[in-house]
């Protein structure tokens, strides 16, 4: 029994011994990590799994003056399975080292999977609190269940409370469907902790619910948030919610959204909604909202607020329904960069975190360059590296580069000024995904200039673009050896450029 933070209750843990379920998977992660990971078909900077199958940031937290980031996880193959909670912590946010997994689908409320969920501390306490899953039985007409629950730790081992589940069935507002209610995130505010999640109404639609608690074990539901009503993709997945800059912030992820133009032509998107959150009613009146990112593979974001007040996110560098070429050196999926948010004129704003600067080494540059046709620059190649581009077009339609260029591999960043459009483009990447391999995003020059700042590291490439207005995160699967990279234009264009090689 421990005391809970408000001492209005006491919350009872299971017993705290290790489950046979989360026993085998530490020997197994243990063991096979060793065994068959090569370290050179790794990224370098991201966070990803030892071994196995990483989904959705979970529980990204500070807990005792450290980040700890949790992970969706099963570590047995490389494709989704019963979900595990991996587990990290960083100082800062750049390298991760890795935890014993926290949690494996081993009780009753969670035998078919610990899903998503996020976590607080709370005095000396790691609170996580996700969705457990049950299955219906093979034969019967038994419901699948989706319900939330809670786990304490001291920031290594967890143990699920016994009071679980602490949302059910009987919690749910009237015209929801059970098997889709999942994603808590939890946070406290005067006193009174907070969840969002996702829940499926009858109509097939999304939709956000609030409740409320003050002992964390009993929870009051509020309302609604908003709804999706099948227009804003279908059900709603990973809600996030925080103020930024005077603005209420909703974050969150769309499964099956109708591409509209060059938005949601990912399949699953992420959404924001700036605008106003009422807690007494939980209705979110937004006034804008836009996709987070316009690249092919980011989903699930969740963000904290760092000990010195940075709003800062990272999402699976992943997206739904693809193949993984990463599988055959044994591990998929990754976290994103993380990224410092900011809200200007109702708009999100993402930078790099200041930290990866710590982690540039020697820098190669050219300032006011002039490139017409095609041009090598000695030394701007690489792989783990970050790349600062500023490129005025004067009066040029086209501007190009080709990164992670090989004999046969190349991929393909193009601004179009006619059409306004910078595309990103993986078809010749390397690797072959089955899926969308090329997404554009609208992008107005300032002064007749484009600006981009490049993150590369062994299987990505993000990009934060004039100066973080927008960004297109990717995965891409070329040659170890696919280091070039080459500026291209239709008429001369003035350039300069920035190569740091990132030692991490
Ligand atoms: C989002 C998601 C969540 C769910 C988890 C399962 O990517 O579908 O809604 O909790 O993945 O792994």
């Amino acid at each position: 029994m421990i005391e809970t933070i408000i001492n209005k209750t006491t919350i009872e843990l299971l017993d705290r011994k290790i489950s046979e379920t989360l026993g085998k998977a530490h020997e197994y992660i243990n063991e096979k990590s060793q065994e068959i990971i090569n370290k050179n078909e790794r990224h370098k900077y991201h966070l990803m799994p030892e071994i196995g199958w990483m989904n959705d940031p979970n529980g990204f937290s500070v807990f005792n003056d450290e980040y700890h980031l949790f992970y969706q996880y099963h570590p047995y193959s490389t494709k989704w399975g019963p979900m595990h909670w991996g587990h990290a912590k960083s100082k800062d946010l750049v390298i991760w080292e890795y935890l014993p997994a926290a949690m494996a689908p081993d009780q009753e409320f969670d035998k078919d999977g610990c899903f998503s969920g996020t976590a607080i501390q709370i005095e000396d306490k790691h609170v996580l609190m996700y969705t457990g899953v049950r299955n219906q039985k093979p034969g019967t007409n038994e419901e699948v269940t989706q319900i939330q629950c809670l786990a304490i730790g001291d920031g290594v081992n967890y143990t699920k409370i016994k009071n679980n589940p602490i949302i059910s069935k009987n919690q749910i507002p009237e015209d929801s469907i059970m098997c889709d209610f999942r994603d808590p995130k939890i946070w406290s505010k005067d006193g009174m902790f907070y969840s969002i999640m996702g829940l499926r109404d009858t109509d097939g639609s999304g939709k956000l619910v609030l409740y409320k608690s003050e002992n964390l074990t009993h929870w009051d539901y509020v309302g609604v948030l908003d709804y999706s009503r099948n227009k804003v993709g279908k059900m709603w997945e990973c809600p996030d919610l925080f103020e930024l800059d005077g603005e209420d912030v909703l974050l969150m992820s769309p499964q099956e959204f109708e591409p509209e133009g060059h938005k949601h032509t990912n399949g699953h998107s992420t959404i924001y909604f700036i605008g106003n959150f009422d807690y007494n009613t939980a209705k979110f009146e937004k006034n804008s909202y836009d996709e987070i990112d316009y690249g092919l593979d980011f989903y699930a974001p969740q963000t904290i607020l760092s000990p010195d007040g940075r709003r800062i996110m990272t999402a699976w560098m992943q997206c739904w329904g693809r193949n993984i070429p990463s599988d055959k050196h044994g591990w998929a999926g990754a976290m994103t960069l993380p990224r410092e948010l900011r809200v200007v004129d109702g708009k999100l704003y993402q930078h790099p975190i200041k930290e990866i600067r710590n982690y540039r080494g020697e820098s190669v540059k050219y300032n006011n360059v002039e490139v017409n046709g095609s041009v090598d620059f000695d030394g701007i190649c690489g792989k783990t590296i970050e790349l600062q581009v500023e490129v005025d077009l004067k009066n040029a339609n086209t501007f190009a580069m080709k990164v992670m260029k090989g004999d046969s591999e190349e991929t393909i960043i193009k601004y179009d000024r006619e059409s306004k459009f910078l595309t990103f483009d993986r078809t010749n990447s390397g690797g072959k995904i089955e899926g969308p391999n090329a997404r554009k995003v609208p992008v107005e020059l300032k002064d007749n200039k484009l600006s981009l700042n490049i993150f590369m590291d062994t299987y990505s490439i993000e990009m934060f673009i004039q100066n973080g207005e927008a960004t297109m995160t990717s995965t891409v699967y070329p040659k170890l050896e696919s280091q070039g990279i080459e500026f291209l234009s239709d008429d001369v264009v003035e350039l300069n450029i920035c190569k740091w090689d990132l030692t991490v």
